[in-house]
C-alpha cells in the first residue's frame, strides 16, 4: 500500500510538490499556518503565479487525492511520510537565513506523531540544522521510532510542475535503511521514470542545495562579470557566451547576461551560505561569494547609467515605462526582483516611473505603492521618454519597434536582458542601449 503523504507549507515550493504528489496517484494533506492560503487551495485556486498547477489542483482536489488543513494534528493522524516544505527567507538586516519557520514546523508536527513516521525535509537550510530537528524530534514526537531524512527541492519557478515531476535528481541525506526505502517508495514513479538519486548523509543533503544555487549565482555573475569588460572594449557579451558555451565543459545554461538574478532563492541562499560559513570558521572558502553578489548589484547602477544616457541627463521629472516587475519571466514574483529594484531606485531619483508586468502587478503594487502602474503594456508606453526592457517577458520579446515607436514621446531603450534584436529597433530610429554590447 503506498505511504500516506503530507506536505508541511504551501508556497511555491509546498503547495507544487502536494499537488504533484498527489498526481503520482499518492494522498496527500497540505498543511499551512496560513488560514487564508488554505481555503483558498481547498477551494481549488493556487494563490500564486505557476504555468499547470491550477489545472493539476482542479483535477486532484476534486477527486479526494488532494486536500487541504490548518491542522497539525490531522496531518499527523493522516500521513505516514511528512514533507516540511516551509521558506527561509532571509533575516531581515542579516545575510543569514530566517530559520524559525522550519522550527516551528517541527514544534508543531512533533508532539502529534504517536506512531513511525518519516519526517523530511525539504527546506534550504544552513549545515547543521537536520541534525538539530532530528534531536528535537526525539525530544518531542511521543513515537520514538520517528525518522528524518532530508530531500533538497531544486524546483525552478514557472517550471515547478515539470521539476517536481521530472526533476534531474534525487538527493536522499538520511540515518537508516528503512528512512531510504520509505523515501524510494514516497519518489517510486520519479525514481521509476529513470531520476538518479544520491544517498547520502545529513550535511551533505543540506549542502548540496546552497552549493548548486551558489554555482549557478556564479555562473550568472561570471558572464555578467565578462559583460563589464565587453562594455570597456567594445566587445559583445551575448557573441562571447554562445561562443564560450559550446565547450561542453562550460555548457550554455545559465550564461545569459543582463540585469542578473534574484527571486526567492539565489541571492538570500548565496547569502545564507555566507552566513553559514561564517560561523563554522570557513568564510575564507566562500569569499567569492561576496562579490558575486557584488557583481550582480552593479549590473542595476549600470542599467539606470545607461538609461541616463540615453536621456542626456539626470532623471527627475523623466517619464520611463518599466517593462517588468517580477525577477524572471512566467512567474509573479519580486522577492529581490532587479527589475523591480530598478524601478524604485528611478522613482526615489524623481523619474515618472509606469510599470508594467502581465503577471506581477499587484505583489508589485502591494510592495511599492509610490511607483506608476500601467494596465497594460502599450498603456505603460503612452509618452514614455525612456522605455527600460528589465525582465524579458515574451510579450515585450516580441513588440514591433515601428508599432511601438508610435506610442513613445521618444524612441530610446534600455535593453537589460539582452533580447531585442538591436539592428532592427535601430533601423526603426530607436537608441537602444544593452548590457555589455558595443
Ligand atoms: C533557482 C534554481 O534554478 C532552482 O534550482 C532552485 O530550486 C531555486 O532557485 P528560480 O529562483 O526559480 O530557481 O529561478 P532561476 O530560473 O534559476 O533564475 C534565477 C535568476 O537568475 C532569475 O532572476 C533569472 O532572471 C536569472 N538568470 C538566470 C540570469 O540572469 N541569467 C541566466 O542565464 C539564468
Amino acid at each position: 500500500m503506498l505511504p500516506k503523504l503530507s506536505v508541511i507549507g504551501t508556497g511555491y515550493l509546498g503547495a507544487t510538490h502536494a499537488v504533484c504528489m498527489a498526481e503520482l496517484g499518492f494522498d496527500v494533506i497540505g498543511v499551512d499556518v496560513d488560514e487564508d492560503k488554505i481555503k483558498r487551495l481547498a477551494a481549488g485556486e493556487v494563490p500564486f503565479y505557476e504555468p499547470g498547477l491550477p489545472e493539476l489542483l482542479t483535477k486532484h482536489s476534486g477527486g479526494g487525492k488532494l486536500r487541504f488543513t490548518t491542522s497539525y494534528e490531522e496531518a499527523a493522524e493522516f500521513a505516514d511520510v511528512h514533507f516540511i516544505c516551509v521558506g527561509t527567507p532571509q533575516l531581515p538586516g542579516q545575510l543569514a537565513a530566517d530559520v524559525s519557520q522550519v522550527e516551528a514546523a517541527f514544534h508543531a508536527l512533533a508532539p502529534h506523531l504517536t506512531r513511525k513516521a518519516l519526517v523530511v525535509g525539504k527546506s534550504t537550510v544552513p549545515t547543521g540544522t537536520a541534525v538539530r530537528m532530528e534531536a528535537l524530534l526525539a525530544e518531542l514526537a511521543p513515537c520514538k521510532d520517528v525518522e528524518l531524512a532530508w530531500s533538497p527541492e531544486f524546483l525552478r519557478e514557472g517550471f515547478g510542475v515539470q521539476d517536481t515531476l521530472r526533476p534531474d535528481r534525487l538527493v536522499f541525506g538520511l540515518h537508516s535503511a528503512w528512512a531510504e526505502q520509505q523515501l524510494r517508495v514516497a519518489f517510486g514513479p520519479i525514481i521509476a521514470a529513470g531520476t538518479p538519486v544520491v544517498v547520502t548523509d545529513f550535511a551533505t543533503a543540506e549542502l548540496v542545495k546552497v552549493s548548486a544555487n551558489s554555482f549557478l549565482a556564479t555562473k550568472i555573475s561570471f558572464i555578467n562579470a565578462m559583460a563589464e569588460v565587453c562594455e570597456t572594449v567594445g566587445a559583445d557579451v551575448t557573441a562571447l557566451a554562445a561562443a564560450i558555451g559550446l565547450d561542453e565543459r562550460i555548457g550554455k545554461h545559465f550564461l545569459r547576461s543582463g540585469l542578473g538574478f534574484g527571486g526567492g532563492c539565489l541571492p538570500k541562499d548565496i547569502r545564507a551560505f555566507m552566513a553559514r560559513a561564517e560561523e563554522l570558521g570557513v568564510a575564507e572558502a566562500l569569499s567569492f561569494l561576496r562579490e558575486v553578489d557584488e557583481i550582480n548589484r552593479r549590473r542595476r547602477v549600470r542599467a539606470i547609467d545607461l538609461g541616463g544616457e540615453l536621456l542626456g541627463g539626470p532623471y527627475p521629472g523623466a517619464r520611463i515605462a518599466v517593462l517588468g516587475a517580477a525577477f524572471k519571466p512566467d512567474s509573479d514574483d519580486i522577492r529581490d526582483s532587479p527589475s523591480l529594484d530598478v524601478a524604485a531606485t528611478l522613482g526615489s531619483q524623481g523619474a515618472d516611473v509606469v510599470i508594467y508586468d502581465p503577471k506581477a502587478m499587484d505583489n508589485a503594487r502591494r510592495a511599492h505603492p509610490e511607483l506608476g502602474y500601467a494596465a497594460t503594456l502599450e498603456e505603460a508606453l503612452a509618452g514614455a521618454e525612456l522605455t527600460m526592457l528589465l525582465t524579458e517577458w515574451r510579450e515585450f520579446v516580441a513588440m514591433d519597434p515601428e508599432a511601438v515607436g508610435g506610442l513613445v514621446a521618444k524612441r530610446n531603450i534600455v535593453d537589460a536582458r539582452n533580447v531585442l534584436d538591436a539592428a532592427a529597433w535601430r533601423a526603426a530610429g530607436w537608441q537602444l542601449r544593452a548590457l555589455g554590447r558595443p
